[in-house]
């Protein structure tokens, strides 16, 4: 990591993060820690001692950016105080660094998802000369070599960044830039010191993890080197594209004890004329026979899925369509979208529908799938599962999750990292709650 901008050792300036968006923003919240870090910055929990306040935003739907825009009004008054600095970052600077920087003159610093490298240098010359600075170029950039302090339980890596697919509704190839894949040596070299920091839950993030490929190694052959090398306890991935989930992969997650049974696989819609439309290439049948394939191979496994309703020209037919594929397949959860038109991308030429069809479907299909979340829950009752204790819950409770990425709640405080075997007794709301039969480390 570079030192060469200008040290703070004597009173290191403080930043705190807040961090909108999906998983690969939350990992890049830590390479950007890790970044300033590395160069005498310190963070800091609570925004009161901060010096500089970065917002990492999220563009994916319009609701992300209004929320991320609504947090960015709010700290006028934050930075009312001298010597203050705010940064925009992430997806939503990428797309909308000019009119940030024209709306809140208080924004010194505006990062595409490609520019944090540079961060420290920007801020270092920013509370120098307070001058502001915007860059939003994207090309290469995989922060290869970055490999963040880690403190959890459960934590992820990024194997690839970018997205080649342009499933016309998204704005992810646009603020993300072309796919691109970490070198096979730095993932686990990266990994390697993740497990010896204490992490024992990896989840290896992409857009479209499927599509890895450096040098010889593809998806698979990454995941069986990963599983069979490191002193992992549990192995996970995101996300799936179903046009590209192979069977080698399906393999490598029955033949690797680490890997959890479980696989993230959007269907965004259960018609083929819509699925076309978003440039899916895959179709319905492609999806039923693809799940089938899963469930032959790993009879255990979980499937979870993205559904966005409302799509341009959808008909309610169509939607039945997708409703029908969701009882059909029973997903064991899925994240229900409305259609959120992005400029910039194909869909966005397309005649939206009238709101209240959209989100009258929204309103339909998220009753169809909390029946199905509750059936589930109820035929764990009486079932036996291998779980991870992760985090505290309410009531000196501790959440615990399956190999098939289920949360499960046991009735006492349990460390997290402790690995045992737990028996569900009954389902509250749509939670599981267990106890314990065996421990197997403690
Ligand atoms: N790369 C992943 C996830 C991308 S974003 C994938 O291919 O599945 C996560 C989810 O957001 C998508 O799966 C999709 O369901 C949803 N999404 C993306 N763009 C959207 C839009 N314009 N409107 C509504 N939902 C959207
Ligand atoms: Fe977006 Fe499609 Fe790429 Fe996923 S695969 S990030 S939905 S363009
Ligand atoms: Fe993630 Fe949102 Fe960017 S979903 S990739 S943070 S647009």
């Amino acid at each position: 990591m570079s030192k060469e901008s200008k040290s703070y050792k004597n009173s290191p300036k403080k930043f705190y993060i807040k961090t909108f968006g999906c998983q690969m923003n939350k990992n890049d919240s830590s390479i950007i820690t890790d970044i300033l870090e590395s160069n005498e910055y310190k963070r800091t929990e609570d925004p009161c001692y901060a010096d500089i306040y970065i917002v990492n935003t999220c563009s994916v739907r319009e609701h992300a950016e209004q929320r991320a825009l609504g947090h960015i009004a709010s700290l006028k008054k934050w930075s009312d105080k001298e010597e203050r600095v705010v940064a925009v970052v992430g997806c939503m600077a990428q797309r909308l660094a000019n009119e940030i920087t024209k709306q809140y003159a208080f924004v010194n610093l505006v990062l595409g998802p490609d520019s944090y490298r540079k961060i420290a240098e920007y801020l270092d010359q920013i509370f120098d000369t307070k001058t502001r600075i915007i860059e939003t170029k994207l090309g290469n950039e995989v922060y290869g070599d970055i490999f963040p302090k880690r403190t959890g339980i459960t934590d992820f890596v990024s194997i690839m960044r970018g997205c080649d697919n342009f499933c016309t509704y998204c704005i992810v190839p646009y603020v993300r830039g072309r796919a691109r894949s970490r070198s096979v040596d730095e993932i686990m070299s990266e990994m390697q010191s993740m497990v010896r920091s204490g992490v024992k839950d990896i989840t290896l993030l992409g857009q479209n993890v499927n599509e890895y490929s450096h040098g010889n190694t593809d998806f698979a052959g990454l995941l069986n080197m990963v599983a069979q090398n490191l002193e992992l306890v549990r192995l996970r991935f995101l996300t799936s594209h179903p046009k590209d989930l192979d069977d080698a992969t399906i393999k490598a997650v029955r033949n690797n004890d680490k890997i959890c049974r479980w696989f993230h696989l959007p269907l965004q819609s259960g018609c083929d004329r819509i699925l076309q439309l978003m440039n899916r290439k895959y179709t319905k049948n492609d999806f039923q026979e693809l799940v089938q394939r899963i469930r032959q191979n790993i009879p255990d496994a979980t499937v979870t899925t993205d559904i966005i309703v409302g799509f341009p020209t959808e008909t309610e037919e169509e939607f039945q369509e997708t409703v029908g594929m969701m009882t059909e397949i029973g997903f064991d959860n899925a994240y229900l979208y409305r259609y959120s038109p992005r400029q910039g991308t194909k869909a966005f030429e397309y005649e939206s529908l009238p709101e209240h069809v959209i989100k009258d479907r929204l309103k339909r299909i998220i009753n169809v799938q909390n029946k199905i979340v509750i059936s589930k829950a109820r035929q764990m009752i009486g079932q036996t599962y291998e779980v991870l204790f992760e985090s505290p819950a309410l009531n000196n409770a501790t959440r615990a999750k399956t190999r098939g990425n289920k949360n499960v709640i046991v009735e006492k405080e349990i460390a997290p990292g402790v690995l045992s075997k737990v028996i569900v007794k009954e389902v509250r709301g749509r939670t599981p709650i267990a106890e314990i039969i065996k421990y197997f480390r403690y």
